[in-house]
């Protein structure tokens, strides 16, 4: 048999990498504790339906990118391929709007899409999404680009583009659509086979192609924002105003129209020249017509969702660093072995990091392993000291004061705590 591979696309993430990951996470999730925001869980297998009604049929996410299969009760189920539609289904179901109408959530998970893999995008990647449901007021847009800012500059993430846009209300757009799609009619044989096959599908998503020859074309197209109605122009005016008060830097991009048909109002999207071609760290956008269109009641809403790996690939070298082991316990003997493994028990009921060598090697070898971790402390028990119900424990820093070796009995909890207040609590 050959041997086992995962599926392409698809990663594994290994102790060493995980250390960033988790030290990246703690940030943000220390961020979205402080802005109140709360978790929602919500699961990774749906019924399609839900996104082919959510996302939208004729969006790559939907017509070409999703993992659907027939489970064994006939049903088509769909790996999510992102969290909007999923919370917006949840929140209806469990009946979360009548009693609640104003929610901040967050959710942080492994998401699937069907694209051809390469650096920045995967089958199986994850993202951090939150989303604001209930809130219709610039200020919420506002409110949330800032968020997303914030945890990326948390994360001390330099050279960052805010990228906005607006698509105006249902109506904005469809006055839009008709007159673009005359245009398209004219100028269909002069854009790229992706673009003319997106006319009948999803003629929107024509603005974002990348297609050098189409995006010249494209100049002399009707333009989204000349047929927005008065109040989205000055809903626009607005957010613009409030983000250069929050001194947020932004640039217009007018064909920043976003993969996903649910948007109305504000689109934007946060890139980083830094991630190559996948450029898009954060993209999100207000979309007040979900939930209704979803059977929920008329529920304004903006979110956006951070690509972990892309997150991952910004943060710096400072956050590959693991947390330093409090304490190593070194021991030898049998009587040792078992003190020592009653010892761990109880220093770990402090915020410390315990470890304890199981090695059964000499002094001198866990010695060695004590400062390859950088161990800020060590306890030693011999047999000796064991007989005798005693250990040994001392900074590891040769540098620091208060280096004095201590002997604390087992049975003297006070001593120990007291020592490790004055020692290794205060940092
Ligand atoms: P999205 O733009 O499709 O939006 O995805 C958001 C982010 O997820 C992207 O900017 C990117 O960083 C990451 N991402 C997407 N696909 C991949 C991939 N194949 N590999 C790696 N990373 C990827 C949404 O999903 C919306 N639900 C965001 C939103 C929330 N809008 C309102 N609320």
């Amino acid at each position: 048999m050959n041997n086992l591979k995962n599926l392409r696309g698809t990663v594994d993430l290994l102790p060493d990498q995980l250390i960033k990951w988790q030290n990246v996470e703690k940030i943000v999730l220390e961020q979205l504790a402080r802005a109140s925001i709360n978790e929602i869980r919500t699961p990774i297998l749906e019924m399609t339906e839900l996104f082919i009604r959510g996302i939208g049929e004729g969006t790559d996410v939907v017509s070409k990118e999703m993992y659907t299969f027939i489970d064994r009760g006939e049903r088509s189920c769909t790996l999510r391929p992102e969290g909007t539609a999923s919370v917006a289904r949840a929140l209806i179901q469990n009946g979360m709007l009548s009693n609640h109408p104003l929610q901040k959530l967050w959710y942080m998970g492994p998401m699937f899409r069907y694209e051809r893999p390469q650096a920045g995008r995967q089958r199986q990647f994850h993202q951090l999404g939150v989303e604001f449901i209930g809130y219709d007021s610039v200020r919420s847009d506002v409110e949330i680009i800032a968020l997303a800012w914030d945890i990326l500059g948390k994360l001390g993430i330099k050279e960052l583009n805010l990228e906005i846009n607006t698509l105006g209300d249902l109506d904005d757009r469809s006055n839009f659509q008709k007159s673009f799609l005359k245009w398209l009619d004219i100028n269909k044989d002069s854009l790229d086979l992706d673009s003319q096959n997106r006319i009948n599908k999803n003629p929107l998503r024509i603005l974002d192609s990348k297609n050098i020859q189409t995006k010249k074309v494209l100049e002399n197209a009707p333009r989204l924002f000349n047929f927005l109605s008065e109040k989205s122009h000055k809903r626009y005016s607005a957010l613009k105003r409030q983000l250069e008060v929050l001194k947020i830097p932004y640039i217009e991009n007018f064909n920043l129209v976003r993969g996903l048909d649910y948007y109305t109002h504000t689109a934007f999207e946060i890139t980083s020249g830094a991630l190559g071609s996948q450029a898009t760290v954060c993209g999100g956008g207000r979309y007040d017509d979900l939930i209704k269109q979803m059977g929920g009641p008329n529920t304004p809403a903006i979110g956006f969702a951070i690509g972990l790996e892309r997150l991952i690939l910004l943060a710096g070298k400072d956050f590959e660093i693991p947390r330093n082991t409090d304490i190593y316990i070194i021991n030898q003997g049998l009587i040792a072995e078992s003190l020592a493994m009653d010892l761990s028990r109880k220093l770990r009921n402090y915020d410390l990091l315990v470890e304890l060598d199981l090695s059964g090697a000499s002094f001198s070898k866990q010695f060695k392993k004590a400062n390859k971790l950088k161990s800020r402390s060590i306890i030693v028990i011999g047999d000796d000291e064991a007989v005798k119900g005693e250990f040994f424990i001392r900074l590891f820093d040769q540098s620091s004061n208060g280096n004095e070796e201590e002997l604390i009995s087992f049975e003297n909890d006070i001593k120990l705590e007291n020592w490790i207040n004055n020692n290794l609590l205060v940092r």
